[in-house]
């Protein structure tokens, strides 16, 4: 190994935890859960992952509240009946020396009646999206907004008696903390919008009852968007500075910086729109107008090499010495040991390549340094919006594979 592969593997440490190598293993929905609660299937998938040598694995979403859910096969922590199923996830990748952070959520306007029983709420009632859900929520209550504060407090002991090493607060992708922070979703002129501060005060407070519950060693950290791509402008690089220099002072362990959301989620992942796949979810008019709004997605964001990077530039200087996790377009090794060489990002964070390939890390280290070979076709996205098991689709016939699995 040279020198900067060598970076690759120089472990690093956030607060008490010691992570083997610098791969992160981002987020990644899997479709897999019951009712919330972890399968067989989700610890065989860990469990390969962890073997796969990756440092630090932070598995799909989880839920903090039950109206806070985008699917029913998404994993629950939302209360103590997940904890026995949470602490075999935890101890399946412990065994294979692995550190494990989970991600909390509340997906707020992103989900449907259908799922949850009732009108999605957000801050504000504005607007319906245009493509995945449709859907114009209600405005929270003041009562809601303590409530959900709450859960996530709750939800992070349940993370501590799981064994976690950590947690990850899911600040990005226009879930509910991401539509608090954004001026194009949150048009409240209470305490909790209508400034720079006041949109900051949700998320604030649930990082305190987050903090509050964690012991000392544990570190908290956050995804969050640098940039919203909304219609009209919600969270911009330069509004993402002020709320990391915030989220620095009050001691943020570490940041993955990413973007889009529901009117834009393409940004996020790039590659090719899987417009067929996804129109396949709809019934009716919705079907129509999924299409359109999809086809103005094609071509609009491009996907390569770190591609959130030029955005993480703008948070740099408020981050200080604070690690960042550089996610979105990590395959070729080169880049990945140059982004740490420059000091860019002090993570190489993945999502896709992994699903294709888990032992991509272990390659790596035995000097099999081919890129990885994800072709961003994002039909792995497709099908978990249909509620498939998460794996890597590339060769699948999709329409012939939803005929056969549908009842
Ligand atoms: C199938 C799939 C599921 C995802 N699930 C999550 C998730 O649960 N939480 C999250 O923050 N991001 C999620 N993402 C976004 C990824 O974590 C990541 O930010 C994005 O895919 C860019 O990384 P990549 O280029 O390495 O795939 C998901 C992406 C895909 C393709
Ligand atoms: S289906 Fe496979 S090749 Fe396509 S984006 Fe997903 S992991 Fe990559």
């Amino acid at each position: 190994m040279d020198r900067s592969q060598r970076l690759l593997f120089r472990p690093i440490k956030l607060r008490d935890m010691e992570v083997k190598n610098r791969f992160v293993h981002s987020a990644t929905y899997e479709a897999m859960a019951e009712d919330g609660a972890v399968t067989e299937a989700l610890i065989n998938r860990y469990r390969t992952l962890a073997k796969g040598e990756i440092g630090l694995i932070i598995p799909g979403y989880m839920y903090v509240h039950p109206l806070g859910r985008t699917k029913n096969s998404q994993m629950g922590i939302h209360n103590d009946a997940m904890i026995p199923g949470l602490r075999r996830l935890v101890e399946t990748i412990h065994q294979a020396d692995g550190k494990v952070v989970f991600q909390l959520v509340h997906v707020g306007r992103q989900t449907t009646k259908d799922v949850i029983g009732e009108t999605p709420m957000a801050p504000s009632r504005h607007r319906r999206d245009p493509s995945l859900f449709f859907v114009k929520p209600r405005a929270m209550t003041e009562e809601d907004i303590q409530v959900v504060i709450e859960s996530f407090g709750h939800a992070a002991r349940r993370a501590v008696a799981a064994g976690a090493d950590g947690v990850q607060i899911h600040g990005a992708h226009g879930y509910l903390i991401n539509e608090f922070l954004s001026p194009f979703f949150n048009r409240r002129r209470d305490a909790w919008g209508g400034s720079e501060e006041n949109m900051f005060r949700f998320l604030k407070e649930v990082f305190g009852q987050i903090r509050a519950a964690l012991p000392e060693g544990m570190p908290l950290m956050i995804k969050l968007n640098t940039n919203d791509h909304t219609p009209d402008p919600g969270i911009t690089p330069d509004l993402a500075r002020t709320y990391i220099a915030w989220l620095a002072e009050m001691g943020i362990d570490a940041v993955e910086n990413s973007c889009g959301s529901g009117f834009s989620f393409m940004s996020a992942i790039r590659g090719d729109v899987p417009v067929d796949e996804l129109v396949m979810m709809h019934s009716s008019w919705k079907k129509l107008l999924s299409r359109i709004s999809l086809q103005r997605m094609v071509g609009k964001f491009d996907v390569y090499d770190g591609y959130n990077l030029e955005d993480s530039k703008a948070i740099k200087p408020a981050l200080g010495e604070i690690p960042l996790m550089a996610v979105g377009g990590m395959r070729k090794v080169s880049h990945m040991e140059e982004v740490l060489e420059k000091g860019d990002a002090h993570f190489i964070s993945i999502c896709r390549p992994f699903i294709r390939e888990p032992f991509l890390v272990k390659r790596i280290r035995e000097g099999k340094t081919d890129e990885a070979s994800c072709e961003y076709c994002n039909k792995c996205f497709g099908a978990i919006a249909h509620e498939l098991p998460l794996r890597c689709y590339y060769k699948d016939d999709f329409r012939e594979l939803l005929q056969k699995t549908q009842p």
